[in-house]
């Protein structure tokens, strides 16, 4: 069920000049919220900031009733999410979205592909995989290092593999490059630029790998009700925000052909 609901920054971390953390304490009963799902977070003391800004949710907590945000600071409303200091308060609607599938035949060997603020959905993915029994490789991609904001916290849940442009971390080249995204697996997940996005799937699609990708269309409500989130998918348009943002390539042919 949503909720929308005032949580309190418990923790802020500053990872590198573009990217932050903040962890939200609910107090309360906090609804369940599945991988690849998203909140909306009100955005205040900014005139030209009047939508709430979707942001997936990179980790929870149910003991403790908290909820991780991780955020790329590219625009006024994250540059203010930014100034959040610990104490203050964060209106945010959640879960929304249909998020990842995670019930897939235990001992499955999975990939999970991020790239930039992508990364932020696989943290709670890559938890939730390893905790029902999967093999997970974790490969993270960025222009350089200092864009790959988090990776000991995935060492927990699976072998992790990075790959940088410029070759200042990991491999040098693409996340598709990287060896490890040609070996054999039985399910692919990915969530970052749509050209790198795209490139999964068309791989994916080759090799017959069974593959979920998460979109970040820009959205306004959140919930259904604008339509300014829609895409074309090959069972007809659909809002990302509620039917998606994590849509199974075979309905995106459209999609990552082009
Ligand atoms: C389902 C979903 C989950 C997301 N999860 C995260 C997350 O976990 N962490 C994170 O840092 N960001 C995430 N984003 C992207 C985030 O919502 C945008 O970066 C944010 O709304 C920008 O707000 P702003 O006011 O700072 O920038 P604006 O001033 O609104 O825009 C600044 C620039 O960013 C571009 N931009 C804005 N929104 C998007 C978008 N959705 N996709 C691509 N480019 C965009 C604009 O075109 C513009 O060039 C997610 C987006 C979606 C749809
Ligand atoms: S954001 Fe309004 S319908 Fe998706």
């Amino acid at each position: 069920m949503k909720e929308i609901h005032d949580f309190t920054i418990l923790e802020r971390q500053q990872l590198g000049s573009r990217y932050f953390a903040l962890v939200l304490g609910h107090g309360g009963c906090m609804q369940p919220v599945v991988p690849g799902q998203f909140v909306e977070v009100q955005v205040t003391g900014v005139r030209e900031v009047m939508l709430r800004r979707p942001i997936s949710v990179h980790d929870v907590n149910e003991e403790h009733g908290t909820l991780t945000l991780l955020i790329q600071i590219v625009g006024n409303g994250t540059r203010r999410l930014a100034e959040l200091k610990v104490g203050d308060h964060l209106n945010v609607v959640y879960p929304l979205g249909h998020g990842f599938s995670t019930t897939i035949p235990a001992r499955s060997k999975v990939l999970m592909v991020g790239g930039g603020a992508g990364i932020a959905p696989l943290l709670h993915l890559s938890k939730t995989l390893k905790a029902n029994g999967m093999d997970c490789t974790i490969l993270l991609g960025g222009r350089t290092a200092e864009l790959i904001p988090v990776r000991t916290e995935f060492e927990p849940f699976g072998r992790v593999c990075i790959a940088t442009d410029d070759g200042s971390l990991g491999h040098k080249g693409l996340v598709v490059e990287h060896p490890a995204f040609s070996e054999n697996y039985d399910m692919i997940y990915t969530c970052g630029p749509t050209p790198m996005m795209k490139a999964v799937a068309r791989s994916a699609s080759k090799r017959g790998i069974r593959c979920e990708v998460s979109l970040e269309n820009m959205m306004a409500c959140g919930v259904g009700a604008c339509l300014c989130c829609v895409t074309d998918t090959d069972e007809g348009h659909k809002c990302v925000c509620k039917e998606g943002p994590v849509f199974d390539i075979s309905t995106l042919k459209k999609w990552y052909q082009c």
